[in-house]
């Protein structure tokens, strides 16, 4: 097992290194950012089905539900088609409205995750077209989607997903890409830039992992914390939503994630001088508002953590302390971002000696549903 784990402590370890590999596997022979291409059969061979969609509806379950939000957010921008997402449990035990034009985006690591098939299956009665964006080659969501793109992040042993939250997000954008080109909803500008930024991320998250030693420390730091709080807004919402699912389930601590202005609707009431607040604060559109939340936080004495891009010294002056990562456009971001959270999380649930790959009461397909 320990030459499995390739001389790391644990395979989320493992797993979280790999990903400028995997990300680099999942663009590899798809995105030509010089000549402005992306080839995707799947995408292709349904170019009209998802060119004329009327709405997209996002399925999925626990992390890859959070990629589905990240994507919500990236086609309607790029698309400007209507987007939900949905948590397959709930899709498949209400009576949701279907229409046959509706696309349905199914996302999800192991492909067999019980609840995501039983929606997908509802769906398709209904008369919807299914796009699978699945890791597992074959496995059965692969199998009953109309069309799909593989995420090609190789087997995920840690229970908590990592590697293939990653390679989603480059799927789903490089999709939401081909569509938007494909619609006239992008002009050939933008469309490039972001072809050129996708290019660069497993360069980008290379640079990310260098943060590993300085987030351990952190981890040493926080690790007696009762709870968190993750914040964001725009395309980082989402990965706080993800950071704190990541720290629940590895550290056992409970956190949750926000969108950082809704937190004066609830969460502002538990900041106090023990709380650690983690903003997910990188340069966007965003970033002025994200600011005036950190405020709001420090005026009631919690203990701000921010993943911020190099060279934000506004939010470095604010901040007890910062994971500085690569500077790339907002729609990119998450891809980066996410990663010093995984860090954090995983350092936290190991240096209190847990079981970081298999966390209590955790399975890592859920079968049943
Ligand atoms: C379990 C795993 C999570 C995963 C979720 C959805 O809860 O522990 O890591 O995100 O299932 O799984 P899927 O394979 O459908 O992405």
């Amino acid at each position: 097992a320990a030459i499995e784990k390739g001389g790391y402590d644990h395979f989320m370890l493992k797993e979280i290194f790999e990903q400028p590999d995997t990300i680099f596997d999942c663009l590899r022979g798809r995105l030509d950012a010089t000549k402005g291409t992306i080839r995707m059969a799947g995408i292709q061979q349904n170019i009209q089905q998802l060119t004329q969609a009327k709405r997209i509806i996002m399925i999925a379950c626990g992390t890859s539900w959070h990629a589905g939000l990240i994507a919500e957010y990236i086609f309607e921008e790029l698309c400007r088609i209507p987007v939900e997402v949905e948590y397959a449990s709930e899709f498949r035990y209400r009576n949701p409205v279907i229409h046959p034009g509706d696309v349905i985006i199914a996302i999800s690591q192991s492909g067999e995750t019980a609840d995501t098939i039983v929606a997908i299956e509802k769906a398709k009665e209904s008369g919807a077209f299914i796009l699978g964006v699945v890791n597992v080659v074959g496995s059965s969501i692969a199998r009953i989607s109309h069309a799909g793109a593989y995420t090609h992040a190789g087997p995920e042993i840690g229970v908590a997903s990592t590697k293939a939250f990653t390679a989603q997000l480059a799927v789903l954008t490089m999709i939401a890409l081909k569509i938007a080109h494909e619609k006239g909803t992008i002009d050939t500008t933008r469309y490039m830039q972001l072809l050129g930024e996708l290019h660069s991320v497993p360069e980008k998250v290379k640079e990310v992992l260098k943060l590993s030693e300085s987030i351990r420390g952190l981890a040493q730091k926080y690790k007696d914390a009762k709870d968190a709080l993750y914040l964001g807004r725009g395309y980082n919402f989402a990965v706080a939503l993800e950071g704190a699912l990541k720290l629940k389930e590895i550290s056992y601590i409970h956190a949750e994630g926000y969108p950082a202005a809704e937190m004066k609707h609830g969460p502002i009431a538990l900041v106090d001088e023990q709380l650690p607040v983690v903003f997910v604060a990188t340069k966007d559109s965003y970033h002025e508002k994200i600011v005036s939340n950190i405020q709001e936080i420090k005026a009631r004495k919690g203990r701000v953590i921010a993943v911020i891009s190099h060279g934000d010294s506004i939010i470095e002056n604010m901040a007890e302390d910062c994971m500085r990562i690569p500077e790339t456009d907002e729609i990119i971001a998450p891809m980066l971002s996410v990663i010093p959270l995984q860090l954090l999380a995983y350092y936290i649930g190991a240096v209190k000696g847990y079981d970081v790959d298999k966390p209590r009461n955790l399975a890592k397909s859920v079968t049943v549903e």
